[in-house]
């Protein structure tokens, strides 16, 4: 008489893959980036252990990462222009690493990689410190090769992520920028006290927002096992949605073996309309109504556009956002939060359609092929 005991079973909590247990944990996950970060809306970072004086003088951030790390970067560069005024660049770290950048004593280099060993990244961050620029490394597993050759290291402590595709990291990664970019604000003087205090709560308010999401996860479920034949999927975003399609359709790619692309909103009618024709599913992220007044109906105008064209338009719009019921095939909905806030809440139906979709498939979700965890190679 012999007990069957699946270790790896067990350790996925009930869950079909480690990605998908990741992904039910981000609401923790957001909180435990944000703990001990916030005392009494005060933003505690004694980790960015860079004179306060030299963060004075920067004059451009550089944010080099590969992967799921440099769609995190795309979208604190939103936030870090709007609250900080210093002009943000994002580059792939093998890019930035081959072309001769400018980067001086007074760029701050910001280094988001989740193993913290990504080859690629740490060639780039020994550059840009042999230019005399100073690097902040954004990194989850401790004592890792970045964070301890960069001048300062904020870990995200969303704990092991085993899955080859990141999720939990991603936010995690996201959360810790917009600690790091509030931080220099306060350092800068470019936001008040009671500002900075007010993004605090706003942001401490995230977890349960990312849990109510979570809750609401059978719609695509039954979205992903629809649309289990697809071959190709398309992801539109404007603004902070943008990175967020990136995203999107990177995790198809990676899990799903699924092609798929994600565009910013506004570059459609340049050339990526042409490839919609009858049955393109087209996954279309919403801003705010309550936002940037032109950017929500000038993203309604683009659902418009492709679904004219004969797009199944799959619309993640914020509750209570009625502007695209009318050209909507699906809503799926997110909490209302700040702008700036809402790549935390709007990336998870996205990941969970990409992990659902490959699960149906019957693929290995935690390790697809010709994909690693960590690329230590150049
Ligand atoms: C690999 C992984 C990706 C990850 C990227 C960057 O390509 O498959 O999931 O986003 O590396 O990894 P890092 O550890 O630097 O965040």
């Amino acid at each position: 008489y012999t007990i069957e005991w699946d270790a790896q079973g067990a350790q996925k909590g009930g869950y079909a893959s480690f990605m998908a247990k990741e992904i039910h944990e981000q609401a923790s996950a957001v909180a435990d980036t944000l703990r001990g970060r916030i005392e009494d809306g005060k933003l505690q970072l004694d980790e960015m252990k860079i004179d306060e004086a030299v963060l004075r003088t920067i004059d451009k951030i550089v944010v080099v990462a590969c992967g799921t790390a440099a769609n995190a970067g795309a979208v604190v560069k939103y936030a870090i222009e709007h609250w900080c005024r210093i002009p943000v660049e994002v580059e792939l770290a093998h890019e930035f690493r081959y072309r001769d950048p400018v980067v001086t004593e007074k760029t701050l280099v910001v280094a988001i990689s989740q193993s913290g060993e990504t080859m690629d990244t740490l060639m780039a961050v020994r550059h840009a410190q042999e230019q005399g620029a100073k690097v902040v490394a954004i990194c989850n597993t401790r004592g890792s090769t970045i964070p301890r050759e960069a001048d300062a290291a904020l870990y995200l402590h969303v704990g092991p992520e085993i899955a080859v595709a990141s999720t939990k990291a991603y936010l995690g990664q996201i959360a810790a920028c917009f600690l790091l970019g509030l931080f220099l604000a306060q350092v800068r003087g470019n936001l008040y006290p009671d500002e900075i205090a007010q993004q605090m709560e706003d942001l401490s308010a995230i977890p349960e927002k990312i849990q109510e999401v979570l809750d609401s996860s059978d719609q695509v479920e039954r979205l992903a096992l629809e649309m289990k034949d697809a071959t190709s999927v398309l992801f539109l975003g404007r603004h902070v949605g943008y990175p967020t399609a990136m995203e999107g359709a990177l995790k198809l790619k990676e899990i799903a073996y699924i092609h798929a692309e994600g565009f910013a909103a506004g570059e459609l009618k340049h050339g990526p309309i042409a490839l919609v024709d009858e049955g393109q599913p087209v996954f279309v992220i919403v801003p705010s109504p309550g936002g940037r007044d032109s950017l929500h109906s000038k993203v309604v105008s683009n659902i418009q556009e492709v679904r004219a064209r004969g797009a199944r338009t799959l619309v993640i719009a914020e509750e209570g956002d009625e502007a695209v019921l009318p050209y909507a095939d699906e809503v799926i909905r997110y909490p209302r939060t700040r702008a700036l806030f809402a790549p935390l809440l709007t990336v998870i139906p996205l990941q969970i359609f990409s992990c659902e979709l490959a699960t149906a498939k019957g693929l290995d979700v935690d390790q697809p092929r010709n994909l690693a965890k960590s690329v230590t190679v150049e």
